[in-house]
């Protein structure tokens, strides 16, 4: 910027002009074109965790999977650009790419059971690259990455947010136009209490439903039978209640499951015949029931709102 423009905080000059209206004229296409992509799924399912760590790529992934097995047309779409992770639970490598075609769009590769995936991931050369992104860089990689990732037809779009019910993730959901609703992942301690505080907080300032609570690492069953509640127990369904939020179900803790993430395979294909499995079907029955028949609800008016970050 010249110097006077740069005193008086004001003026630009013609070329700082032009550079600035191009900028413009692209966000603006791209928010053109992401409308017209999201024009085409049908139902939008942000996927939320006040914590990190609480399994929520790993529950994105799966749901997905479980969804696609009811014979729905499903995406996903990884919002943590900074730390991408889910393409591997869904078994694809880093580095895999995208599809580029020559109009500029991109087509996201599909896993079985018939998943669409889309990741930053996939576009780095390997895990160990990091990605330093300020939140308006995070956000405009986002916006771009909506607008030329081609879905095709979707009856679902999960979108597995970073963790966190703060700033960025508010930028983000804004970006979604007419978000369905949203998916709490959180695991079965006291903290889930805060968790579904701060969802609601998020969901109300948005105004968008939250279809229910799915809570991971609920229990460990051992070879004996026993059951055994490492991280504690019932918070997440009491406060569920508390709050008249649909509990969705419960995904016990299972070496398998970390077993096949480090491999880079989806666990609910390589282990069909487990508790954690059939818990993802049952929980993917109840979000198609819930979404479908429109019962989800954005949390009432009378929760301490306070906070959120
Ligand atoms: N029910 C479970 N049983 C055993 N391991 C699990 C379970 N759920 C998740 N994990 C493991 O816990 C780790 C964290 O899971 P994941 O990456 O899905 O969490 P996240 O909430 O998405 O994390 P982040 O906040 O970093 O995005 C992974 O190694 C995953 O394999
Ligand atoms: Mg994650």
């Amino acid at each position: 910027m010249s110097k006077p423009a740069r005193r008086s905080g004001m003026r630009l000059g013609t070329s700082e002009y032009k550079q600035v209206a191009e900028r413009m004229r692209a966000i603006q296409e791209q928010q053109r074109r992401l409308l017209m992509n999201m024009r085409r799924i049908q139902y939008k399912v942000v996927v939320l965790s006040s914590k990190g760590g609480v399994g929520k790529s790993f529950v994105t992934s799966n749901l997905a999977g479980a969804l696609a097995v009811r014979a729905r047309r499903v995406g996903v779409f990884d919002a943590d650009v900074a730390g991408p992770s889910i393409h591997k639970m869904m078994g694809l490598p880093t580095g895999y790419g995208m599809t580029a075609r020559m109009d500029g769009t991109v087509i996201p590769p599909e896993v079985p059971p018939g998943v669409k995936v889309a990741s930053v991931g996939l576009l780095l050369p390997r895990d160990e690259v990091p990605l330093i992104w300020r939140g308006a860089i995070k956000t405009s990689a986002i916006r771009e990455l909506l607008a030329y990732i081609d879905w095709g037809e979707l009856d679902y779009l999960l979108i597995d947010m970073p963790p966190g019910t703060g700033d960025e993730q508010l930028t983000i959901a804004q970006l979604i136009p007419k978000i369905t609703g949203i998916v709490l992942v959180t695991i079965p301690s006291e903290v889930s209490k805060s968790v579904v505080k701060k969802a609601a907080s998020f969901a109300k300032k948005l105004n968008i439903p939250v279809i229910g609570i799915i809570e991971n690492m609920a229990y460990f069953r051992c070879g004996d039978g026993r059951i055994h509640y490492i991280f504690g127990r019932g918070a997440a369904r009491e406060i569920a209640e508390e709050y008249e939020i649909p509990f969705l179900g419960q995904i016990p803790v299972d070496e398998r499951i970390r077993d096949a993430n480090d491999r880079g395979k989806m666990f609910f294909l390589e282990y069909p015949d487990t508790e954690a499995s059939r818990a993802f079907l049952e929980i993917a029955d109840k979000v198609i029931d819930i979404v479908e028949n429109g019962k989800a609800k954005v949390p009432g008016g009378d929760i301490d709102l306070e906070g959120g970050g």
